[in-house]
Order: structure tokens, then sequence, then C-alpha cells
């Protein structure tokens, strides 16, 4: 039998064990201590519940378990192999460990095994004896720049690296085989930090429905592909950036943020998206006051972390200097600039005479779904209070 099979087949028997108690409460012990689970939770939502932190890399909370990346395996008394805790469904009387001897040799092995594949040259992979100029001049090379990774200090892979105390050496070095993806306008694609975790794939067709990307090729070919392995940009992808964020290393970088956000350089600010009604909540990441790269807020509604190409992307007129920084008055034929008083007298005079010479009925006001409900609501006070008709209406209605 091979594991797969073994692994179904104790699945298959956990699962047998937790139907015939449904009706009765379910205990199982982790570490030592007895916890309580309801039917369908996995070993990792009971760990998680009961804050007992076991590391992931490919489990992407809300999409199907995959179990690709094993750094989550623990040991179960009485299976004969390690199982992996986000996909192993939790069962009545299961006595698990999830920091035994056995089970951090076999994830510090799994995350040598991760740091050997690929271009991984972050601090520990540089720790090795090789001189450091060369290194410093393959980085170069590799990454077209004088730092090291993009997302140094930001990266699950990296801090497991740290927690477990193990870099890339042991393994022979992978040679990257595909080269780096720049065409794109909002996201870089780089295939040599790719761990092939599958995070992004769930991202972009279980959460965003949008099912742009996939796996592609075998075996040590594998890659992730979009519409047969285009870039990108020619496929079905909306660049909603889900699977950047998705993306546990710095494989999927967003383009203009590349080398600027390093986690201790930027300041974090939640707020709400300004683009529409939906009101999505994101962190914009601040750095020298301006803002440099915008992510969602997870296990927050309304978006749970997901945003529009809008939201995600579209910042960058914050800090541009095109931006209109005063009311422009059209004199002559020429825009010209002017206070806000004057711009405000000259609108209000108009209304009146409009109002005073046509009747209010002459005029009306179209609102919209891309401003806030406050403003919406004082678009309806000033139409009917001010300009006093009900000619009002809103886009959505259209
Ligand atoms: S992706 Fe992570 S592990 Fe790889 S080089 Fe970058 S920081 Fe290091
Ligand atoms: S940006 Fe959005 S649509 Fe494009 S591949 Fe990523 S998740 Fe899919
Ligand atoms: S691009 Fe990122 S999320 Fe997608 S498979 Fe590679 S490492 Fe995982
Ligand atoms: S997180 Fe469980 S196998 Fe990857």
């Amino acid at each position: 039998m091979d594991t797969n099979e073994y692994h179904h087949s104790r699945l298959y028997t956990f699962s047998e064990e937790a139907d015939k108690t449904m009706s009765s409460k379910k205990t199982l012990t982790i570490n030592g201590n007895q916890f309580e689970f309801e039917t369908g939770e996995t070993i990792l939502d009971v760990c998680r519940n009961n804050s007992i932190d076991v590391p992931t890399l490919c489990h992407l909370k809300g999409a199907t378990p995959t179990g690709a990346c094993r750094v989550c395996v623990v040991e179960v008394e009485k299976a004969r192999s390690l199982m992996t805790a986000c996909s192993t469904p939790a069962a009545p009387e299961m006595v698990v460990q999830t920091e035994s001897p056995t089970v951090i040799t076999a994830r510090k092995e799994i995350i040598q095994l991760l740091l050997s594949s690929g271009n991984h040259n972050c601090a520990v992979r540089g720790s090795d004896n090789r001189d450091w100029t060369d290194f410093q001049l393959n980085v170069r090379a590799d990454d077209n720049s004088e730092e090291l990774c993009p997302v140094w200090g930001d990266c699950r892979l990296q801090d497991l690296a740290y927690r477990y105390q193990v870099n890339g050496q042991g393994f022979d070095a992978t040679e990257t085989r595909y080269p780096m993806e720049t065409v794109n306008p909002f996201i870089v694609r780089d295939f040599s930090r790719c761990i092939l975790c599958g995070r992004c794939v769930q991202a972009c067709n279980e959460v965003q429905v949008n099912k742009a990307i996939d796996f592609g090729y075998r075996g040590a070919a594998a890659k992730i592909i979009a519409a047969g392995d285009k870039p990108l940009k020619d496929s079905e992808c909306v660049f909603c950036g889900e699977c950047v964020q998705a993306c546990p290393v710095g494989a999927l970088v967003e383009k203009d943020a590349r080398y600027q956000v390093r986690p201790w350089e930027t300041k974090k600010v939640r707020t709400t998206c300004g683009y529409c009604g939906v009101g999505c909540q994101l962190y914009l990441h601040v750095k020298d006051n301006k803002v440099v790269r915008v992510t969602g807020v997870e296990d927050t509604p309304p978006n749970y972390g997901s945003l529009c190409v809008k939201g995600r992307f579209a910042f960058n007129f914050i800090s541009s200097k095109e931006r209109l920084t005063t009311p422009l008055i059209r004199k002559e034929g020429e825009l010209q600039e002017a206070t806000w008083d004057e711009a405000l007298d000259l609108v209000a005079g108009r209304f009146k005479e409009i109002r005073d010479t046509s009747g209010p009925n002459s005029m009306g006001v179209l609102t919209s779904a891309r401003i806030t409900n406050e403003e919406n609501y004082i678009a309806h006070k000033f139409t009917r209070a001010v300009l006093k008709t009900n000619n009002i209406d809103h886009c959505a209605r259209l």
C-alpha cells in the first residue's frame, strides 16, 4: 500500500469512528490535553481553535485542503506515518503530538528541501561556506537587484527556516527552469521562488472563482500556468491580486512594491477602501509618508482579505503630482485656479439662479454606489432641503 492509500484508509477509519459518536461529545488529546471538537473539523482546526500553533504553508482558510507541502505534519498515535494536520479529520480518542522529536525532524527536512529547490537567497541560504562576494554577485544575477529577496522579512518559509533552524544545505540545489515574468502590469511572477504549494491556484479558483491559473507540466517541470502557459496579462486574470496575497513566499509580488516593502520600514494603516460602497477593509503600507502597497484585512467582513484590482493596485494617485490641489474655474475659456470660497459661491449662485428662473424641478441629482452611504445621505438632504426637488436617483437603479 503506498503512503497516500494508507492515509486514505486511516482517514476512512477515523471518519467512521467519528460518525459512530455523532450524538455524543467528541474529544481528542493533543500534546497531553483533551479538547472537544465538532464533526468535520480537522486536527488543524482543533489546534487553531485552542491556540496550539501548527505551522502551515499550503493551507488556505476556506479552501479545500490539499496536503501539498506537509509542513503541518503531526504524530497520531497508532498511525504508521505522520499525518497532515490540515487535511486529517479529527476523530474521537485520537492522540496527537504536534511538536514531538519525530515531527520536528520531518518538518526540518521538508523546509530544507523547499529551501534547496529554487532561488532562496535570503539569509538562511546565504549561510553556506561560499565566498560572500560570489554570493552577492549571484543575487544580482538572479534578481537584477543589489538586495536579497524582495519578501525578505515577510516570508513564511523564511520564518519557518528560522523557527526550525535550518537552511538549504544538505540537499542538492535545484536550478530555476523558468525566467521571471515581468510583463504584467501589476504582478511579477518569480518562478524561481515558487514552492508549488498551490495556494495561489486555490485563491484564484476557489476564493475569487476567476479560474485563471492552475498547475501545469509534471515532476521537476511543474509550474503554475495561466492560459496554457502564457503571461497573466494574456489570460483570464483580472489582476485582483488574491494570489499575491495568498503566496507565502516571494514568488508572486506586486510589481510596484517589489523591494519597497520591508516590514520594519513600513507602517500598516487600516482603513476602508474609498472606491465603492462595499467598504472593503484594507491595510495601507506606508513608507516615508507614501503608500507603497495595499493588502486586504483578513478575517474581517465584508471582504475577508479579498480586494479588486482598483482597491489593491490603484493607489498611485494618492501621491501623484498631477492631482488637483485647488478648484479650477473656467474664465474666458481657460481653467484657472480659484479658492474654495470662490468655487462654492459660483456653484451655489448658479444653482439658485436656475431654481429661481426655471423652478426646482428643472434640476435633478444622480448619486452613485461609488460614494459612501454618508455622502449619499448628504446628497439626498441637499437635493430635497436645499434645491427643493425630489428629483434624486441612484446609479444602482439605472
Ligand atoms: S522566498 Fe522566502 S525563503 Fe525564499 S529567498 Fe525569499 S525570503 Fe527567503
Ligand atoms: S490576480 Fe486574481 S485573477 Fe489573476 S491569477 Fe491572481 S487570483 Fe487569479
Ligand atoms: S506562486 Fe506562490 S502561492 Fe503559488 S504555488 Fe508558487 S509559492 Fe505557492
Ligand atoms: S499546510 Fe498541511 S500539508 Fe501544507
